[in-house]
């Protein structure tokens, strides 16, 4: 399974990076504003800390299929490493993303809401689909059923596209799409440390400390000078 981290925040990439097994970075037009400087030296400075092999998400601005390529080309040879082009389920995005398979580009196709548009995305050579679970949920629909229905479909055509399911606003969202089958998760910082935050642990090392002091006396707070 893939972790992610949906952001472009330098000091959340870097400790997230650091401390847990995560495989890239997801980013959108949104996210990367958020951050409010210019975008490529921006894009280059995730890819140094995050090295050239693991995986980076970058998506396209333009509506139309010619221009997404050219913006495709453009952001490969700016960005390089192992780099991901995110392209909108549009009729145009389709387009570009048969293109750029030809052209040996990798691609995301994002915007995700129906296993129908997954399936067109990843018959036309998508690596990626990215359904938006939280948006899902939020139209009244059922994210994990679309990220489960996606996966069942992938697997009953033998398409090697790979579900990397986005927008989550809660642990559980994540908890579902994995026992979905969601090939991979892209989450925001917070989320993805709460996926290991529990009171109870936090509480239980504690004790385990107290008790070797304890025992042990107060100085003693390590394996290494214990006797
Ligand atoms: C993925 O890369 C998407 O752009 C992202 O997860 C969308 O998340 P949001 O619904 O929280 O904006």
């Amino acid at each position: 399974m893939l972790l992610v981290i949906d952001s472009a925040n330098i000091e959340s990439i870097q400790e997230l990076n650091e401390f847990f097994p995560v495989d890239g970075v997801t980013t959108n037009p949104t996210i990367i504003t958020k951050e409010k400087r210019p975008f490529l030296p921006l894009l280059k400075d995730i890819r140094s800390i995050i090295s050239k092999e693991k995986m980076l998400f970058v998506q396209v601005l333009q509506e139309y299929a010619e221009e997404m390529v050219k913006e495709a080309v453009y952001l490969k040879e700016e960005i390089g490493g192992n780099l991901y082009i995110k392209i909108p389920v549009t009729a145009e995005g389709i387009k570009a993303i048969k293109q750029l398979k030809q052209q040996g580009i990798r691609t995301l196709a994002t915007a995700i809401y129906t296993p129908m548009q997954a399936l067109v995305a990843a018959k036309a050579g998508a690596d990626f689909v990215a359904p938006y679970v939280n948006r899902i949920d939020n139209l009244a629909g059922d994210g994990v059923q679309v990220v489960r229905d996606i996966v069942e479909s992938f697997d009953r055509y033998q398409l090697s596209c790979q579900v990397l399911a986005a927008s989550f606003k809660n642990t559980q969202q994540v908890h579902g799409v994995g026992l979905a089958g969601a090939h991979g998760l892209t989450v925001g910082p917070e989320i993805l440390k709460s996926l290991v935050e529990h009171p109870v642990t936090e509480s239980n090392v504690k004790q385990f400390v107290e008790n070797w002091k304890l025992f042990y006396g107060e100085s003693c707070n390590s394996v290494i000078h214990t006797q």
